[in-house]
Parts: structure tokens; C-alpha cells; sequence
């Protein structure tokens, strides 16, 4: 770590000097949040911005720097209270907090909050992952991505904070950099100032980025509910980057300028833990987690890492170059490891782009996306290898990016429907990113014309999974609308159960 990245700090400095307690009116209103549980930790998340939407992206906050004060209570009326701390909220993260909890019992829920000043945040419930070697029943997640705010309302959520769950994964795309404006803005019932409409670049723009979705009352709730565990996608940066190529033709020099003032902002508003403490254009957010001897999670960034697109966009076939990597070679080797290593009866892969091979052609013609994993064939069928070599039967992968609710199983050769199925993959679709979407749309049959794709749907959703010893059960839950309001009922569009040590998708709803 670089001493600029020390200097950003998340901890609690010891000598720290701060303004004190002096804190404007309503400083919450971005509610508070957790992440990345271990047995005994977890990361608490809140930035102080009592004026969210000032334009300058400071949230209203002074310069000067804030004490925070937290606490972790067993119980929701905070009356076995178990850890209190103090954490600095610096303008050089935007007033930001990340207190990691230590010393908490494994396996248990927990309920925390702050306080700034004379102001008491709302409070967050989280709990810690089981013990390592541990016995476990049952672990219950849902799946969400791609919330572009300004397409709809975040319903999604309304439905998900009401669910029982013990993790949510995010899988990319938390944020838009697009101008907003009257074209895209489909959300009814809001108006936006000029600050919005302008594509971002700059960090004051990303972090105003930020508090603009967080305004949605049922994002913030989602958050308190449970503990996430995040990655990103491309448009936390810019769309289709990879790694410091950007799609638009600005340099590599001045993109990854923006790649740091962008990782920033997303450090800066998600519960992660200090090893994700930006370090100019670099951030490390691939990580692992593990839920006691259920599963083992591997949670990749395809984006920070990856070749730029083939020159050839695929036609002459660059993309199957072996020399390709959509997650780099570090990371490539670091999750090979980690699959060697699993005795978990799950391993779970939380990661952005589709990896099942799609053709686009439902002619006799042959498309690839060279942003998914087809654009790395070289790097799936390592990965695959691996799989099979260590003799693991049990991977699940988590994506989102399609805004999508797409159900796939992962075969050892796409192009022979009967030859092994080496994982499953569960696509959930967008919360916000495509407005109110439909059952079926113009892609529907292009992605079931894939005879591995089990599953699709076009509306907004997110998915819910229980997993235990035995089997996965998977749930795609769709809302009807999200553009007019919040009010849509959600429903289950689709059931399918995994049983352990047999990969696939057995269709039950
Ligand atoms: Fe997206």
C-alpha cells in the first residue's frame, strides 16, 4: 500500500485531529450499511452528507474532518450493546466511514448504527459468517445489478429488504455515468438539476453520482437489511472499459486518470474493507468468503484486469488467442488456488459478465459478445480445466450485466448440448437499467436459442437463492413496472433446484 493510500486512511488514526463533534442537520440521508462478513468482523459503511444533492459532490459537509461514533448491538433496541468505536470522516473521502468490527461471535445477527454530532443514523442489521470449519444449514442470498435510477424506481429493493436473507451480492453497474436528462430520465415523479446531465468524468461528479441513486429510499433500505458483499461492472467507471483502455477514445494516460477518481468515489460509497483502499488507478476487489463449510465464494473483477477487445471484434477469431485474459494473471492464479484448495460443498463465483458461450446468430451465422466471457474463450476453458481437474462439482456463478433474468448451464463444449455440465449460471436481471421491461422481448429468442440457456425474462427483478448441504434453490423474482412508481407486487417468474455434486438446472415453477 502507497503512503497516498495510508494518508486516505478508513481506520480510526490514533493522534487523528477532527473538527470534533460539529456535524450539520440530517447528516444520514445516505443511509448506512455493511459488508463483507467474516466470522468474527464485519465492515460498517455510512458518509455523512446532510445536503446530498449539492452540486459540488461534498454532500453539504465542510472541509474539516468529523468524528463518528458507531455501535453493534445484539438486539435491535440497542440494549446489549457489544462494540463501540470511533471512526474519522475526512473530506479526502468524502466524509466517508469504514470501521471494521472485530471480536463478534460467528454465526450471529447483529444490529449497529452511528452518530455524528447530536444525530443518530437509522439503524442497519448484519450478521457475521459462521465459523470456518462449521456445520451449516443453510445460507439465503439474493443477486442484484445494474441500477440505472434514472429508468425507474428501485422496486426491486422494496421486495428484496423484505426477504429473509443472510448476504445480498451486487454484481456491477451500482452506478451510470451517462448525462441524464430528458431522454433517459424514465423515473416519473422527479426532476433533476443541470449538475446531472452532464456525462462524468470528474471525481466531485462521480461522488454526486453516488448520492443521487442513494436517494432511493428502498436502495437505502436493502443496505440495512443485510450485509453486501459488491463488485462492479464497467459503468462505475465508463461503459466496456477494459482495464485502462477506454471504448472513447481518450488515452490511456488520461482514462486511467479517471479510472482513479472513479475507483475512488466506489470505495468511498460501499462497505469495503481496507484492503480495498484505492491506490491511485488501482483498487483490489477481487476477494474471498467463506460460510462456515457451505460454500466458498470467489468474488472476481473482470474489468480492472482484462485485455482490451480483439481488433478484429471477433470475426477472425483473436478472441480464442490463448493468450487472453478477462480476469489477468494474478487473479486468473489466485482464483485457481482458491478452487484447488475448496472442501466446501459449494463454490460460488459472484462476477459481472455472462459466461456461458451465446451465439447472437439465431441463423447459421456465429456472434459473440467480446464484453463476456466469449470474448475470453482462452480464459474460460482454463477455468473450466481447473474444474474439472480438481474434480470440483458444485460451481455456481453469479452475473449480472444484461439487465436480463437469464437461468444457463455451463457444458464442457457449448456446441454439443450433451456433453458435461461443468457449473450453473444465474443472470439476475437489472433493478433499475432498461425501465419497465417485458416478459419477452426482441432477445428472448436469440438467448433460448441457445439450448444451454434454460431460462429468460426482460423484466426488472433480482434473484433469491437458499443454499444448503443438499441442494440450491433458485428463485427469479420480477416486478411488473418500474418507471410510473414504486408500487408493483413481485412475483417468482421461475423456480429451479440444483441438486449438490450434480451442476445443472432442474425447472420446479
Ligand atoms: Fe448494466
Amino acid at each position: 500500500m502507497s503512503a497516498a493510500a495510508v494518508a486516505l486512511g478508513s481506520g480510526v488514526p490514533a493522534a487523528a485531529r477532527t473538527g470534533g463533534d460539529r456535524v450539520p442537520p440530517d447528516p444520514f440521508r445516505l443511509g448506512v450499511a455493511s459488508g463483507d462478513p467474516e466470522p468474527t468482523s464485519v465492515v460498517l459503511w455510512t458518509r455523512l452528507a446532510p445536503d446530498a444533492l449539492a452540486p459540488d459532490g461534498h454532500g453539504g459537509m465542510p472541509g474539516r474532518a468529523v468524528d463518528v461514533h458507531y455501535e453493534v448491538a445484539e438486539d435491535e433496541r440497542f440494549s446489549r450493546v457489544v462494540r463501540r468505536g470511533r471512526a474519522v470522516a475526512t473530506a479526502e473521502l468524502a466524509h466517508s466511514v469504514h470501521p471494521e468490527v472485530e471480536g463478534l461471535r460467528p454465526g450471529r445477527e447483529y444490529f449497529y448504527r452511528f452518530r455524528a454530532g447530536g444525530e443518530i443514523s437509522p439503524a442497519g442489521r448484519t450478521r457475521t459468517a459462521p465459523g470456518p470449519r462449521e456445520r451449516v444449514d443453510r445460507l439465503s442470498f439474493a443477486t442484484a445489478s445494474c441500477q440505472a435510477w434514472y429508468h425507474g424506481h428501485f422496486t426491486a429493493y422494496r421486495h428484496l429488504a423484505e426477504e429473509d436473507l443472510d448476504l445480498v451480492f451486487f454484481l456491477g453497474d451500482y452506478i451510470y455515468e451517462y448525462a441524464i436528462n430528458s431522454g433517459n430520465l424514465w423515473r416519473h415523479g422527479v426532476e433533476l438539476g443541470p449538475a446531472h446531465d452532464a456525462t462524468v468524468r470528474t471525481l466531485e461528479q462521480y461522488r454526486l453520482r453516488y448520492s443521487l441513486f442513494k436517494t432511493d429510499p428502498h436502495l437505502r433500505r436493502a443496505h440495512a437489511r443485510a450485509p453486501w458483499v459488491s463488485t462492479w461492472d464497467d459503468h462505475e467507471v465508463q461503459n466496456n472499459y477494459a482495464d485502462a483502455h477506454s471504448q472513447y477514445g481518450i488515452s490511456i494516460e488520461d482514462f486511467e486518470r479517471q479510472r482513479a477518481v472513479a475507483y475512488r468515489a466506489y470505495y468511498e460509497n460501499m462497505p469495503l474493507r481496507r484492503s480495498s483502499i484505492p491506490d491511485g488507478p488501482d483498487m483490489r476487489l477481487y476477494r474471498r468468503l467463506a460460510w462456515g463449510r457451505l460454500a466458498d465464494v470467489h468474488v472476481l473483477d473482470t474489468r480492472q484486469y482484462r485485455d482490451d477487445f480483439p481488433e478484429d471484434s471477433g470475426a477472425g477469431g483473436e478472441h480464442t488467442d490463448p493468450d487472453r485474459s478477462i480476469l489477468g494473471e494474478r487473479q486468473e492464479r489466485w482464483l485457481t488456488e482458491g478452487l484447488r484448495r475448496s472442501g466446501a460443498t459449494w463454490n460460488v463465483l459472484a462476477q459481472q459478465v455472462v459466461m456461458a458461450q451465446i451465439d447472437r446468430d439465431t441463423g447459421p451465422g456465429r456472434t459473440f459478445s467480446m464484453d463476456q466471457w466469449d470474448g475470453f474463450t482462452a480464459n474460460r476453458d482454463r477455468l473450466f480445466d481447473a474444474v474439472r481437474r480438481f474434480g470440483i462439482d458444485n460451481l455456481v456463478v453469479l452475473t449480472g450485466d444484461i439487465h436480463r433474468h437469464v437461468a444457463a448451464e455451463l457444458k464442457a463444449d457449448f456446441t454439443d448440448p450433451d456433453s458435461a455440465t461443468i457449473g450453473t449460471e444465474l443472470v439476475a436481471s437489472s433493478v433499475g437499467s432498461d425501465g419497465d421491461g417485458a416478459p419477452t422481448d426482441r432477445y428472448t429468442e436469440l438467448w433460448l436459442s441457445n439450448p444451454h440457456v434454460r431460462f429468460y425474462d426482460g423484466r426488472r427483478g433480482y434473484v433469491l437463492a437458499t443454499m444448503t448441504p443438499e441442494r440450491l434453490t433458485s428463485e427469479f423474482k420480477v416486478v411488473d413496472h418500474v418507471e410510473r412508481d414504486d408500487t408493483a407486487a413481485v412475483s417468482t417468474v421461475a423456480r429451479f433446484v440444483t441438486e449438490a455434486g450434480r451442476p445443472g438446472l432442474k425447472r420446479e415453477a
